[in-house]
């Protein structure tokens, strides 16, 4: 059997080799950090997705090495595969920047901003792109969609002016069971999420639609306003499950189980899908056996107050140099003027959280 050809690319002035055939999006991800572009619709373990929500443009530079011409628009990186020699900008075009911007209005141009009783607030990927990507206020001045609400049973629940079109539950009811029971209805602004007739989905991983959805669509009813997420200690626990792999993320207050999610990778990506048997009806800390602290990303409002399994934020400062191809200017140096820093000890660069060791004692 021959051997995958390798291409050569660059993205935001880092060079990779990666098998041909490779995504942009997925090359970017392979040198990590800020360098991946944000992706809401595509999800590397369902088939197909991608394509529909826009967030991962890119400005491709050079096409290849065959032909250098740069691509006349920006591209979606999670549809466009590499070619040898191609050099892609991400975070270093203010093209694909502004373009994002203008794809955060528009992803909230009907989502109603009721991030303070979604479920999802906290860890909510609309919520994260907008801080990150988007303005601080809505040039928006008509009505916003509005839709009968839906009963989907008695696991979750939809809430359809929150969606944005992803299709990620799609593919996984798609995909996971044997029968899917929803899809998109109608067209333009007036599809929608819905089963037709007002089935219940009731498939032992349709659970999972939960985990997939990048915004607070569609929610754990069994959580639902329970609690908010930060309040809450991610523990990662598994059982002797006959369905699925019984690998989860426990959410514990106190001795008390409040939700079961699939873990999640660094890409918010489920790990493993999970039944329902684990996600809704395991909710008893003595059906687990806790393993530690789940990892949670250092910048994320889940890591407040917790000590243990915090991990350093993507950003890479070596990754930064390269990226804008000098060292980063820095407004003050914090070992110059700090008697408590030790200078050798980079307080963000450290794994965990810092104690006593890591100062000057004095
Ligand atoms: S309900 Fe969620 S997962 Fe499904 S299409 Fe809407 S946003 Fe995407
Ligand atoms: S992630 Fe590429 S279009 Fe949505």
């Amino acid at each position: 059997m021959s051997e995958t050809p390798k291409f050569k690319v660059t993205v935001d002035n880092i060079t990779i080799e990666v098998p041909a055939g490779t995504t942009i999006l997925n090359a970017a991800r392979m040198i990590g950090g800020e360098v991946a572009p944000p992706a809401m619709c595509y999800y590397s373990k369902l088939k197909d997705s991608g394509g529909k929500c826009r967030t991962c443009l890119v400005e491709v530079s050079k096409g290849s090495e065959k032909d250098p011409r740069p691509m006349p628009k920006l591209v979606a990186s999670c549809r466009t595969t590499v070619m040898d020699g191609m050099e892609v900008k991400n975070i270093t075009s203010e093209k694909a920047i502004d373009a994002r911007k203008g794809i955060v209005e528009f992803l909230l141009l009907n989502h109603p901003l009721d991030c303070p009783v979604c479920d999802q607030a906290g860890e909510c990927d609309l919520q994260n792109l907008s801080y990150e990507h988007g303005n601080e206020a809505t040039r928006y001045e008509f009505k916003r969609r509005t839709f009968e609400k839906e009963d989907i049973g008695p696991y979750i629940s939809l809430h359809m002016t929150r969606c944005i079109m992803c299709f990620r539950c799609v593919y996984t009811a798609d995909q996971l069971t044997d029968k899917r029971e929803h899809g998109i209805l109608e067209r333009g602004d007036h599809a929608q999420i819905s089963t037709m007739l007002n089935k219940a989905l009731d498939h032992d991983f349709i659970g999972n639609v939960i985990d997939v959805c990048p915004v607070g669509a569609l929610t754990d009813k069994t959580f639902r306003f329970k609690n908010r997420v930060w309040f809450t200690k991610p523990l990662d626990a598994h059982r002797d499950c006959p369905t699925c792999s019984g690998k989860v993320r426990l959410w514990m207050r106190g001795e008390e189980v409040f939700r079961v999610t699939a873990r999640k990778d660094q890409w918010g990506e489920v790990e493993e899908f999970i039944c329902n048997e684990c996600r809704f009806h395991k909710k008893e800390a003595k059906d687990w056996v806790i393993e530690g602290p789940s990892m949670i990303a250092r910048s994320s409002v889940i890591a407040q107050g917790h000590y243990a399994g915090n991990v350093g934020t993507k950003a890479s400062p070596i990754l930064i140099d390269k990226v804008i191809g000098k060292q980063p200017k820095f407004l003050m140096d914090i070992h110059e003027v700090s008697d408590v820093n030790k200078p050798n000890i980079h307080l963000s660069e450290i794994e965990g959280p810092a104690h006593s060791d890591d100062f000057n004692k004095k």
